[in-house]
């Protein structure tokens, strides 16, 4: 397996690889991989002859007050996974290589970046979509794999590509948890033991929602307000949003009739975290 630092390393790289005829899959992450990570590389080293695994602390994507410092990283640990996965190749850019001191073009979302996550964290999704523009140019992959646990992120991303006409498979992949029901996230590092277990209320309103909907219940209110109140049995935590919305626009509904998606994210203590599920 290789590391790449610089844009130039992996277009050299990639470009041999297109003159040996070979597919190329991109998995763009954060870093401190997990199991959720490893199911998106596994998929992409399955689905493709060549895969880079990108590890990129993006800056433009933390509001001044998020954890860009504090932000969990074991480059060692995450290129141990990789490498044992079969990933060809891992891009890790300083800041300054994504970033030029007067870097000023911006990849900017309308309608479906305004709400949910959108709504906390103003400047998120430009930050998301300007990255994932950049990696996209720089590894001109054939496919790229993300995480069904950032659904926002993910319905944002198939909508760029549309939008754009970036040439470029976006694959989803299920949301991976612990034995216990916690969605991984590289954020539960942040958790004492007490507020580990309090995490638990994520996924087990998640889970009594999906209930419901799966029984019948078409109201998107009684769905959220079940959920808030399990939520709110959990002194530990803090709702920042219950939302039930379209699984295309991300636009709250008040029905379930289509793809819809219902998201939560919670404050457990300071760390915020989040989860979801969908329904076809
Ligand atoms: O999901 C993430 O880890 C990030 O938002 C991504 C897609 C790697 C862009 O920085």
């Amino acid at each position: 397996m290789k590391i790449a630092y610089t844009v130039e390393e992996v277009r050299k790289q990639v470009k041999a690889w297109r003159q040996e005829g070979l597919t190329v899959g991109l998995v763009p992450t954060m870093g401190y991989l997990h199991e959720g990570h490893a199911s998106l590389m596994k998929k992409a080293v399955e689905q493709n002859d060549r895969v880079v695994t990108s590890v990129f602390v993006n800056p433009t994507q933390f509001g001044p007050t998020e954890d860009l410092e504090d932000y969990p990283r074991d480059f060692d640990q995450d290129c141990k996974l990789c490498d044992s996965l079969g990933v060809s190749l891992v891009f890790h850019p300083e800041p300054s290589e994504m970033y030029a001191p007067d870097f000023c073009t911006w990849v900017n979302m309308d309608v479906l970046s305004k709400t949910l996550c959108g709504k906390s964290r103003p400047i998120h999704f430009r930050g998301v979509c300007t990255v994932v523009s950049k990696l996209f140019n720089i590894v001109t992959p054939d496919r790229a794999y993300f995480g069904q646990k950032d659904a926002q992120q993910l319905a944002i991303i198939r909508r760029m590509v549309r939008d754009l006409n970036m040439d470029i498979e976006i694959v989803g992949c299920p949301i991976v948890r612990e034995e216990d029901g916690l969605a991984k996230s590289s954020r539960n590092t942040y958790l004492n033991a007490e507020e580990r277990k309090a995490a638990l209320i994520l996924s087990q309103s998640i889970f009594l929602g999906q209930k419901m909907a799966e029984e019948g219940e078409t109201d998107a209110a009684k769905i959220k307000n079940a959920m808030v109140e399990k939520i709110q049995t959990e002194p530990l935590a803090k709702i920042d949003y219950v939302e039930v919305v379209d699984g295309l626009s991300m636009q709250p509904i008040e029905k379930i009739e289509g793809a819809t998606l219902v998201a939560i994210a919670v404050y457990i203590g300071k760390t915020r975290l989040i989860d979801n599920f969908i329904l076809q």
